[in-house]
Parts: C-alpha cells; sequence; structure tokens
C-alpha cells in the first residue's frame, strides 16, 4: 500500500518506521541499529562463523523492511576477509524506499545509501565492503510462494543458507509468514550438510511448535530490549546453547495457543493430540530424557 510508512519515536529517543496497514513498528524495542545487532547478528554469531569458514557466507533476510537488519550485518563484518552473499525477500520495497528517504532521520544506513539505492533499482548489488565481497539480491515476492516454487524447482536459484534473518510482522498481524507449511518448505529448502541457524523476536509457544513440527532444533533466544526471551533454531543441535527442554514441553502440552497454524488465518488453540504427539517424538525431546539437556526453561 503506497504511503503505508511513517517515521514514529522510540521511547529511547530512537526513530523507527512504523506500517500503518499492520498497525506495528520496525524494531520496537531497542530500535532498528541495537535490535538488528542484537537480535540477529550477534545471536547468530555471524561473526564467528564467517571467521572460522571458508567459502561464501550465505545469509537470508527475510522480511528486508527497511534494512536495518541487513545494514547491521554489514557494519559488524566489514573487517572480516571473505565472501557474503546476502539474500533479502521481501514482498513490497516501499518500506526500503522509505527508509532511503529518511536515512538521515532514521541514522543507520549512513554511509550505506548507495548501495540500498542501487539494491532498489538493480535488485543486486556487488561491492566491497571494506575486508569482505558482498553479493546482495532483494527478491521481491510472496515469501510462502517463492519457497514453494523453489521446493518444486529441482535445481534451485537461491543458495542455501548458512543464516536465517526471520522478521516477519506479529503472528496475529501477519500470519502467512508464520504457517506450519511455510517453515516446512523452509527446512526442507535447508541444506542438510550445511549448518544452519534462524533467530527471530517472537518467543510464544506457537512460534516455537511450529519450528519444532517443521523439523528444526529450537532453543532459548537472547533478551533484547523489552523481550526477556527471543527464539533460536537450527537444523543442527550444536548451533544452539539453550535448547528447549522437557519442562517448555509440559507447558506448551498445557498452553492453550501452541497449535501451530495450518492456513493463513491467525487462531489461538491447544495442541491437537495428534500435534502433541509428534511433538513428544521430537528427537529433542529424545535427548533430553536421556538428560543431555541442560535445566533451563
Ligand atoms: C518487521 S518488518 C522487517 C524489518 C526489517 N527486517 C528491517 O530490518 O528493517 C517485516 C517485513 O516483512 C515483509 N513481509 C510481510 N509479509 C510478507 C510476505 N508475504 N512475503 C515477503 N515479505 C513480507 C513486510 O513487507 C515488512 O517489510
Amino acid at each position: 500500500m503506497s504511503g503505508d510508512y511513517q517515521l514514529v519515536q522510540l521511547a529511547n529517543g530512537e526513530k523507527t518506521l512504523f506500517s500503518a496497514s499492520y498497525g506495528e513498528k520496525m524494531h520496537p524495542g531497542l530500535g532498528p541499529q541495537a535490535e538488528a545487532e542484537l537480535l540477529y547478528v550477534r545471536q547468530l554469531k555471524i561473526c564467528e562463523r564467517m571467521q572460522s569458514g571458508a567459502g561464501e557466507f550465505v545469509i537470508w533476510d527475510v522480511g528486508l523492511g527497511g534494512a536495518a537488519n541487513a545494514i547491521a550485518l554489514l557494519k559488524a563484518t566489514r573487517n572480516i576477509p571473505g565472501q557474503l552473499r546476502l539474500v533479502s525477500f521481501d514482498n513490497t520495497s516501499e518500506p526500503l524506499e522509505f527508509a532511503l528517504k529518511n536515512a538521515a532521520a532514521l541514522g543507520y544506513a549512513a554511509g550505506y545509501e548507495d548501495r540500498l539505492a542501487e539494491l532498489l533499482h538493480n535488485r543486486k548489488v556487488v561491492f566491497q565492503n571494506g575486508k569482505l565481497s558482498v553479493n546482495w539480491e532483494f527478491h521481491l515476492g510472496d515469501f510462502p510462494w517463492l519457497l514453494n516454487s523453489e521446493i518444486g524447482n529441482r535445481k534451485p536459484e537461491i543458495l542455501r543458507p548458512h543464516a536465517i534473518f526471520y522478521d516477519a510482522f506479529s503472528p496475529a498481524k501477519n500470519p502467512a509468514m508464520w504457517t506450519r507449511p511455510l517453515f516446512e518448505n523452509l527446512f526442507r529448502s535447508l541444506d542438510p550438510a550445511r549448518p544452519c541457524a534462524l533467530t527471530t523476536y517472537s518467543r510464544s509457544t506457537l512460534l516455537r511448535t511450529t519450528l519444532l513440527l517443521a523439523g528444526f532444533f529450537v532453543g532459548v533466544g537472547h533478551a533484547t530490549g523489552m523481550k526477556e526471551e527471543t527464539t533460536i533454531a537450527a537444523n543442527d543441535l550444536r548451533l544452539i546453547t539453550d535448547p528447549l527442554n522437557q519442562r517448555w514441553l509440559e507447558r506448551a502440552l498445557r498452553s492453550d495457543s501452541a497449535e501451530p497454524l495450518c492456513k493463513p488465518v491467525y487462531a489461538r488453540a491447544p495442541l491437537s493430540p495428534a500435534t502433541a504427539e509428534q511433538l513428544r517424538r521430537h528427537s529433542q525431546f529424545q535427548v533430553s530424557i536421556e538428560g543431555v539437556d541442560s535445566a533451563k526453561t
């Protein structure tokens, strides 16, 4: 929707984008710069993983929006010699255009305005970011649809990720981005031989059961601003410091909002008997029964 975005000031003085159609702010806790760095870049240990690995490091930036997460990544990695492929997805370029027009007020994009303009116009930009070679693509389209067509396609065009920033609007306002079929497709689109971790700001039981049932291992994520916890998921348990354990499972089995969304309509419901059984059998909880897991909830 054109004219959807406005600039708003948070309690700490930081400015961010507000979408009138979703009725939500981007990075409402600490603001674009600090939240992006803490929740996505640091939590996923991007710098450490890039420094210790060889070859191109691939990151999917789901919900490019005003590119705050992407720019926090570029700032944090500029002194790492190597190659980064940043693959951003959004179904509109309006927040990016808005962020670029308001770059001075927002502050976080300083020094990257020309790269953003090129990305906006050409859907890709290749450049040297300090010691790092960057290849940045922007896939404009509906993410659930794109994933479906990628999976149907035997030769995927989009490189498989090592890390995913998952930053859609909330499940209540943007349910199409939080369904079980979407996360099953996302899990299927990973390379099983390439450890990949995903973070997102939500800690809801519904999100965590959805990720588990889609095939991911799931853990407690760092606190950020107003949130005591966020969520980290991975296809390799070694990427998760604090996996959800039996105590979390017991609470999920009693929760009144834990059943994954099977279609893009938000609904709160307890786990059905069949889903509860699938969750109990997840290998993450089999490990924890053997006492390998920590006592953290
Ligand atoms: C919270 S904002 C992202 C903020 C952004 N990561 C940043 O750092 O500025 C959520 C984004 O998800 C996008 N989005 C919502 N539904 C989508 C869909 N079906 N496919 C792709 N993107 C979608 C919105 O257009 C919006 O830009």
